[in-house]
Parts: C-alpha cells; sequence; structure tokens
C-alpha cells in the first residue's frame, strides 16, 4: 500500500525547499500535519484511541473531555481478555469507520506495551502480560482500523511500562529481556497487521531517548523487520530533533512552532546532518501522507446503534467469570435480587486520560437488568471510595437481607488509575471492600462485579460464591454486565494478566517504580505468569482463567512435523467437547516448555491460542501451527533467535494454571548454539566440544602432575575438579608453570573456532 506512493513521494521531495522539508517533519497544531499547497501536498489529521475515537474540534483543542462524540468500546484490557482476534478486528473496523466519517486519517492505536507490573497507571490501555496475545490482538485491530482506509499508530515503541517518570526515565533493559518480553509484541502487529504508523514512547531506553534511539528506530524496526512506514513521536517526546531525524523519528508531534523546524534546517546548512538523510525522512512520510489522503471516503456515515451494539457485544466477550461456586451464576429468572453499588447506575466505562472519548450513549446494568428480572432493588453502598459510609453499608445489607442474592458493583475510581501516574497498590478503594464484607456477613449469595483497568487484590474472594471481572468494558459494559449475569451471553474471556495474592509477589516489586532517572528491569523475562510458574508461587487468579457456565474437555493430542521448504514446521491437533448444557466459547492455549537449555527459561511460553464456540455437546478438533521461531529463545551472545536441538513439552490447557495435555517432542532444529570460544572459555567446556576434547583431557592430566597430583581425599577431590572446571583456559599457563604457553592456548582457541 505504502509503496505505492512511495516514487510520487520522492519525486515531490526533489522538489521541495530545505525549509519545506523541515517543515513537513513537525505538525502544523495539535493533531494535523502541515500542508504544502505550493506541491498539493495535503494535511493529514491524527486522533487517539485506542477505546475509541478521540478528536478534538479543532486542531487548537487538546479535546481531552470535550472530544466529538464517538462510540467508547472496551479498553485494549478487556479486549485482550477477549482473547477473540475477529472481535479485534471489527472493533478495530467500527472505529476506522468512525475516523473516515469525522476525517481523521490516522487513529493513535493501539498500545502493546507490557504490563510489566500491575501498577502501571495505563495497564487498561494494554491488551495483555504477555507478548503472544498483545501482538496477534493489536495486529487484529490494526487489520480492521486499516480496513476502513484509515492509518493505525502502533504505540508507545519501545519498553513504556510505566507513568512515573515516564518523559525521561531510563528503562534499563537487558537485551535478551528487549527481544522476548519488550518487542515481539511490535514485531508480531507489525508483521500481521501492517500499521501505516508507529509513535515512539517518551522514555529513555538504556539511556536514549525513543524518539532519537537509533537502535530502536532505525537497527531493528527499519532494517531487521523492514518497516516502510512513518515514525511519529509522542505528543511532546522529541528532544533533541535532529538525532531524531538521523535516527528515524518522521513527524514530531504537535507542533514545536517552528523551533525544531529551524533546527533541522541549521543543521543540514552547518553539515551537521547531511540533507539526503533529511530527503529519505521526508520521503517515508509522505508517502504515508499520500496513501491516508488518498484513502479518504467520502459520503460514508455511522451506524451509532449498530456500533453501540457491537460495543456491548464486545463487552460480553470480555468479561472473566473468575468465580461461580455452586453454579450461583446465571441468575435464575424468578427470584429477587438486591443490587448494590453506585457503579450498578453510574458506571465507570472507560480510563483517564488521552483514550478517554465522549460516547454517544452508555448503558448501565441497572437499567439493563429490568429487562431480565421482575424483582430488583437497589442500595448505592458508597459515595466516597475512601470513607466507607456505615449508613450506607447498613441500607445496602437491608436490601441485601431481603433478597434472595445481592450483586454487589465495585471497583477502581479513574482518581485510582489513569494515565500519567501509576498505582500505589492494588486495593479496591476502602468503601468498597467494606460493602462487600458486610454485604457477604448477611447474604450468602453475594456476586461481585468487578470494575478496573487491571488486577486488584480481592481480600474477601472466599467469602462470595461469585465474582465476575466486568473491566472497563466501555459504554455497552452496563448491558453486556447484565447479559452475562443472566445468562443471555455465557462468559468466555480469560484474565490476560496475573492476578496475584498480594503485591510483593509482583515480580517488579523491587525494581518499581525506579528512582534517580533509571528503572531497572531486575527481573528480565521473566514478568506475569513467566515469574509465577517458574517460582511456583500460586497466584490468586493465573492468568488465561477463565470459567464459562459450560464445561470443557480435551482430548486427542497430536503432533505432527513437516518442513515447509526450510522451515520447520509443526502441527498440533486438540480436540475441544463442550461436555455440559449451554452453548459456550472456550479459549485453547498452547505453551510451549524446554526440558534443558543452556540459559534459564521460563517453565511454560504461550505460543498459540484460539477461541472455539461450542454447542452443548459439540466437538471441534483445533489446529495449531508451530516454527521454529516458537521454540527459540534470544541468545545475546550470538546475538540471534536459537532453538537448541533437544526435549520440549507442548502443553495445551484451559489456562497457565490448568494444562489439560502435553506432550514431549524432540526437536533436530540443526541450530545448534555456538558461542565462539576465547582464551577465557572455561576447561569442562573444551572437555566437551569434540575438536579439544582429547587434547583438553592430555592436558589436564599433566597440569594434575605440576601441581604434584589428584588430592587422595574424596571431598578434596570433588572440591578441586569442581574448582579447575570453571577454570579459565589462559590459567593453565600459570598453573602449568609455563609448560603451557599462551600462544598454545591462542593455537587451541583458534583450532576450536575452526
Ligand atoms: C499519549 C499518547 C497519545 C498522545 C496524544 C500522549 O500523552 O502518551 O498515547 O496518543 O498523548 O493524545
Amino acid at each position: 500500500m505504502i509503496k505505492a506512493y512511495r516514487s510520487k513521494a520522492r519525486n515531490l521531495v526533489q522538489q521541495m525547499t530545505l525549509e519545506e522539508k523541515a517543515a513537513l517533519c513537525s505538525g502544523q497544531d495539535m493533531w494535523a500535519t502541515k500542508p504544502i499547497e505550493r506541491l498539493g501536498i495535503p494535511s493529514i489529521w491524527l486522533s487517539d484511541g485506542p477505546t475509541g475515537l478521540r478528536k478534538a474540534a479543532s486542531g487548537q483543542e487538546g479535546g481531552l473531555g470535550s472530544s466529538l462524540p464517538a462510540t467508547c468500546f472496551p479498553t485494549a484490557s478487556a479486549l485482550g481478555a477477549s482473547w477473540d482476534i475477529q472481535l479485534a478486528f471489527e472493533v478495530g473496523q467500527a472505529i476506522g469507520r468512525e475516523c473516515q466519517v469525522q476525517g481523521v486519517q490516522v487513529l493513535l492505536a493501539p498500545g502493546v506495551n507490557m504490563k510489566r507490573s500491575p501498577l502501571g497507571g495505563r495497564n487498561f490501555e494494554y491488551f495483555a502480560e504477555d507478548p503472544a496475545l498483545a501482538g496477534e490482538m493489536a495486529a487484529a485491530y490494526i487489520r480492521g482500523v486499516q480496513s476502513e482506509g484509515v492509518g493505525a499508530c502502533l504505540k508507545h515503541f519501545a519498553v513504556n511500562n510505566q507513568e512515573f517518570e515516564r518523559m525521561f526515565i531510563s528503562a534499563e533493559v537487558d537485551e535478551r529481556t528487549l527481544r522476548e518480553i519488550y518487542l515481539p509484541a511490535f514485531e508480531t502487529a507489525l508483521e500481521k497487521g501492517r500499521p501505516w504508523t508507529v509513535m515512539c514512547a517518551y522514555n529513555k531506553v538504556n539511556g536514549i531517548y525513543a524518539s532519537e534511539h537509533p537502535y530502536l528506530l532505525h537497527h531493528i524496526l527499519k532494517e531487521e523487520w523492514g518497516y516502510g512506514g512513518f515514525v511519529v513521536s509522542d505528543w511532546g517526546a522529541v528532544n533533541d530533533r535532529v538525532e531524531g531525524i538521523r535516527a528515524g523519528l518522521h513527524l514530531e508531534m504537535p507542533s514545536s512552532g517552528g523551533y525544531n523546524d529551524q533546527k533541522i534546517v541549521a543543521a543540514v546548512r552547518s553539515g551537521e546532518l547531511s540533507e539526503s538523510r533529511l530527503d529519505e525522512v521526508v520521503g517515508d512520510l509522505l508517502a504515508v501522507i499520500l496513501l491516508a489522503d488518498a484513502s479518504r471516503k467520502a459520503g460514508l456515515s455511522v451506524d451509532s446503534a449498530r456500533h453501540h451494539q457491537l460495543a456491548r457485544k464486545a463487552a460480553a466477550e470480555c468479561m472473566v467469570l473468575l468465580k461461580n461456586e455452586e453454579d450461583i451464576l446465571p441468575l435464575s429468572e424468578e427470584g429477587s435480587v438486591a443490587v448494590i453499588g453506585h457503579f450498578a447506575k453510574e458506571p465507570r466505562f472507560q480510563g483517564a486520560g488521552s483514550s478517554q472519548v465522549v460516547p454517544t450513549q452508555v448503558d448501565n446494568a441497572w437499567d439493563a437488568l429490568q429487562h431480565y428480572y421482575n424483582n430488583l432493588t437497589y442500595a448505592p453502598g458508597y459515595q466516597d471510595p475512601d470513607r466507607p459510609d456505615s449508613q450506607l453499608i447498613e441500607e445496602a445489607c437491608r436490601v441485601a437481607r431481603e433478597s434472595e442474592v445481592a450483586v454487589v458493583f465495585v471497583g477502581l475510581p479513574s482518581k485510582y488509575e489513569s494515565e500519567s501516574f501509576d498505582r500505589r497498590h492494588i486495593s479496591l478503594p476502602p468503601a468498597h471492600n467494606a460493602l462487600v464484607e458486610a454485604v457477604a456477613r448477611v447474604q450468602p449469595n453475594t456476586v461481585v462485579v468487578l470494575t478496573n483497568g487491571s488486577a486488584v487484590s480481592l481480600p474477601w474472594h472466599r467469602n462470595v460464591k461469585a465474582i465476575l471481572e466486568g473491566w472497563l468494558a466501555g459504554q455497552g459494559g452496563g448491558g453486556a454486565v447484565a447479559d452475562v449475569l443472566s445468562g443471555k451471553v455465557n462468559p468466555s474471556g480469560k484474565l490476560s494478566e496475573t492476578f496475584p495474592q498480594r503485591l510483593e509477589h509482583d515480580p517488579a516489586f523491587l525494581n518499581w517504580p525506579g528512582a534517580n532517572g533509571k528503572v531497572h528491569y531486575g527481573e528480565g523475562i521473566f514478568i506475569g505468569y513467566r515469574y509465577y510458574d517458574t517460582k511456583a508461587i500460586e497466584p490468586l487468579f493465573p492468568f488465561g482463567h477463565g470459567l464459562s457456565y459450560t464445561n470443557f474437555e480435551y482430548s486427542g493430542m497430536k503432533l505432527s512435523e513437516s518442513a515447509l521448504g526450510e522451515e520447520l514446521h509443526i502441527t498440533v491437533r486438540v480436540s475441544v467437547h463442550n461436555t455440559g448444557k449451554r452453548a459456550g466459547q472456550e479459549i485453547v492455549q498452547l505453551y510451549v516448555r524446554q526440558e534443558a537449555c543452556q540459559l534459564q527459561r521460563p517453565e511454560k511460553e504461550l505460543r498459540a491460542f484460539a477461541k472455539v464456540s461450542l454447542e452443548p455437546g459439540g466437538q471441534k478438533e483445533i489446529i495449531f501451527h508451530l516454527n521454529q521461531r516458537d521454540f527459540a529463545y534470544y541468545h545475546p551472545a550470538a546475538g540471534a533467535w536459537v532453538a537448541e536441538s533437544g526435549i520440549y513439552y507442548i502443553m495445551v490447557g484451559a489456562s497457565s494454571r490448568d494444562i489439560r495435555l502435553e506432550q514431549a517432542f524432540e526437536l533436530q532444529s540443526g541450530e545448534e548454539l555456538f558461542v565462539p570460544f576465547t582464551r577465557y572459555t572455561p576447561i569442562k567446556a573444551w572437555l566437551q566440544h569434540p575438536r579439544s576434547a582429547e587434547k583438553m583431557k592430555a592436558m589436564m592430566e599433566k597440569v594434575w602432575q605440576y601441581q604434584g597430583g589428584k588430592p587422595t581425599d574424596a571431598d578434596a577431590l570433588k572440591m578441586m575438579e569442581a574448582h579447575v572446571m570453571d577454570l579459565p583456559l589462559a590459567k593453565l599457563v600459570a598453573a602449568s608453570r609455563g609448560a603451557f604457553s599462551l600462544e598454545q592456548v591462542d593455537e587451541m582457541v583458534k583450532m576450536v573456532n575452526g
């Protein structure tokens, strides 16, 4: 798509003055790029997502809380819990349509940053703690947006996982962690979604601003991944504009009033920046601007009622039934229900910050429940979230006692989670916890509906019969809650993030949120379930967990291997059977574990998933396809992905902690890892290497002789042998009193490295 506009873009670049080229590299105001009328270069408009369209009424306005009405869909954290690729596409498509109608050419969404810690203030804008899930959901969302002729903007590239000091903090992350955890969701979304644009993050990564990071923007994004669109700064993320041009930051937003354009001009004039580099950047930018302009569609309209229905359907798909003792849900049609909690009438349905849209309408659960039940009563239960109100709680208890079931709506108010600041804890407000505890004491049939954008602690979880995670579910969320509680919709969401027992278990806990301008990603690749499973720490609710009103059985796992050309290809088949009495959907998850690896690897890693819909008694075979990369880890010394030959376990299950089927598999990858030997490679490695083993054995005999022979005491021998095994080869020069020369050591190095 972009390719088709490249040569036209290059032609235009040739006709542009230096000043015009520099000017194009920054916006004209908050939301639009600069037109150059002389050359017929149009201006395009960029607006937020991802929850819906946030179009400001004019380019001069920020539009926070005052944007034009648009459909508010579930937040990404909710959508992530649907694990539904088709749904992500449909939501993206609907938002793309609204963009077309409102004259927006680029939607600033989706975000695929990892949920490194539940404290991340913006977790509600991100899909998952796992890159495979986040990458697939984002790719589908992007395909949806772009199917309407509107560009998506994949953000925030990269390693932007907290709000604390986000404008300058340096995320200190090692190469393997970067490659295995923080980049793959971008990689997948780029490969499978092909977004027109990417947004760089505010923060630094290993000391360099993401807005001028040659390794991220040029080496990885452009060279390794072949990205051909443009990179826009997060709003105000530019530090040194000229460095940004060098690294590959195409567009600065919002406008810097010409200030940075002049810097670009001056840098070219002084020879500090080559004009041909500027030409490349402007060429990339123009190609997307031309594509975006050509993709405008006139005469379209939005069917707001239909989009609202989609928002409601999507919300229901996202909800996660965390607990359902004695099958208390769905609520029976007969009988009385006490609806408790202010959120039932005044829902919190979206996150706060740049993603906040002005909805076209908002459902609330109280009204929606009237369609299903005749005998409902209501009590607000709380007002100020931070101060339990004994009168309101008493009233709620009375209403609960007088009914057969109590449904309590609690969750996080927006002052507890928002863009721009992180959460301090994972507790619900005191007034909400006090309410649930009090109601559960008087009413054994208590059901809790949660409203929150990220994991929370639930100290009373044992005292209630059911918990429905309702997320920040968008404008249709209230209706969707009623659909799920009543059983009209069978819940099918599963957690895309771990709910920990306690905040102290959070893998990032000791390194959060950083100090002195740095945040050290000390937990490395072990975030989310990768950590909890490897450390065998029981979470409150694990990644991938979610119940249904029906039951599913797994059987018939079959593995087959074939080579597609050079590529290894493993097919995994499993059958899923709906053994319950209701139609439902199951999210089938495939994880991989390597038995023994040179480096430490997580206990399991998600590599594929599928959502399958089954009638009662229905059965379907699901087929997963895996390739070599699905078995690989990133080896920093080799600077490459390596799938070592050896034994792997393929696990298929209903959650990360509910593995139903497992099969071992021997991989012959032909990708044996070879890290070049040096003088400092330890003796044990020389003894193992086929080219040096014999020689090394002989040398060791001699070394023992020089040392006066091996110790005769068994314990001393064990200690000495272990000591010697870890000696770098070069140490043998001194240990042999010079009988082996350093030249001989270097000869050995050459021989082994071939
Ligand atoms: C956010 C971006 C958003 C931009 C424009 C920034 O503060 O980080 O996600 O797209 O503002 O509103």
